[in-house]
């Protein structure tokens, strides 16, 4: 097969951009390895994430902070070893975007070493800075505001953001400031249903939503939490789809039905 056709069915940033302008959900799931990459993309997942909840769910660490680039860099690796059509984004670890150059320098590694295709950054007052930054370099973004797990210890622990008016006002201006500055994508984590709705409504980007109803462009879920083979607790917006499917193939192909369909996420998985 050529390049040429090889890339035709590729996912990107504008097959994302086109299916929100027709109304088409977008699926999307973490993975850490070639083989649940490749059974994702199986299924028609439109974009896999490296997350650095790979912290949690491979290394069982407590929390997202310890996790390196070399990490991402290395399960980045695999994924894109079995991946074909679904586009491949990276996450930006803990503290390396907080300059200039760590950000540019590093989404770099994911993308030559790595073989990411989008990088993620999770929101902070320096984000926008570097959005524009990797934007200039043709680096497309995914801009990850609400809940941002790097910054737990700032939070306090894992809680809903954006229920009081001025911190929903705070996040609507920090969506379209982010999108200004380039971000190609906007994902929302624990954030109530009519706020992201707004945020989804008045965006020109896609908007994925974690624990942010079913008023968005798309869903994501940590894929451990999916199987349900994550010892941890598992959040109320995840859904256990092994429970209900009683196999690997059967769970992810139900997910992406479910959020194509706009059946994922109910009521119970969403936060008022
Ligand atoms: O690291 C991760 O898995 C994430 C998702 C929760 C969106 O950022």
């Amino acid at each position: 097969m050529s390049a040429q056709q090889d890339m035709a069915d590729k996912v990107t940033v504008r097959t994302l951009r086109l299916m929100k302008e027709r109304g088409e959900k977008i699926a999307s799931m973490t993975a850490y390895d070639a083989a649940f990459a490749h059974a994702l993309d199986r299924v028609g997942i439109d974009f896999i994430l490296v997350g650095d909840s790979l912290g949690m769910v491979v290394q069982g660490q407590a929390t997202t902070i310890p996790v390196t680039v070399d990490h991402i860099v290395y399960h980045t690796q695999m994924v894109a070893r079995g991946t074909r059509r679904a586009m491949i984004m990276a996450d930006m670890p803990f503290m390396s975007y907080s300059s200039p150059a760590d950000c540019l320098r590093n989404a770099a590694r994911l993308m030559k070493e790595g073989g990411a295709e989008i990088v993620k950054l999770e929101w902070g007052e320096l984000e926008i800075d570097m959005v524009a930054r990797l934007t200039e370099c043709g680096v497309p973004v995914c801009a990850h505001l609400g809940l941002t797990p790097q910054a737990i210890h700032k939070f306090g622990g894992y809680r809903v953001q954006g229920r009081e008016a001025k911190a929903a006002q705070k996040m609507k201006d920090d969506a379209r400031a982010l999108e200004e500055a380039g971000a190609d994508v906007l994902l929302l984590e624990c954030v109530p249903i009519d706020l992201a709705a707004d945020i989804t409504a008045a965006a020109g980007v896609p908007v994925i939503g974690i624990g942010a109803g079913p008023h968005v462009d798309g869903q994501i879920l940590v894929l451990y939490d999916v199987l349900d083979i994550f010892p941890g607790k598992r959040t109320r917006f995840s859904k256990n789809y092994m429970e209900q499917e009683g196999s690997i193939h059967g769970a992810l192909e139900t997910y992406v039905n479910e959020v194509r369909g706009g059946t994922f996420p109910s009521d119970e998985y969403a936060f008022r």
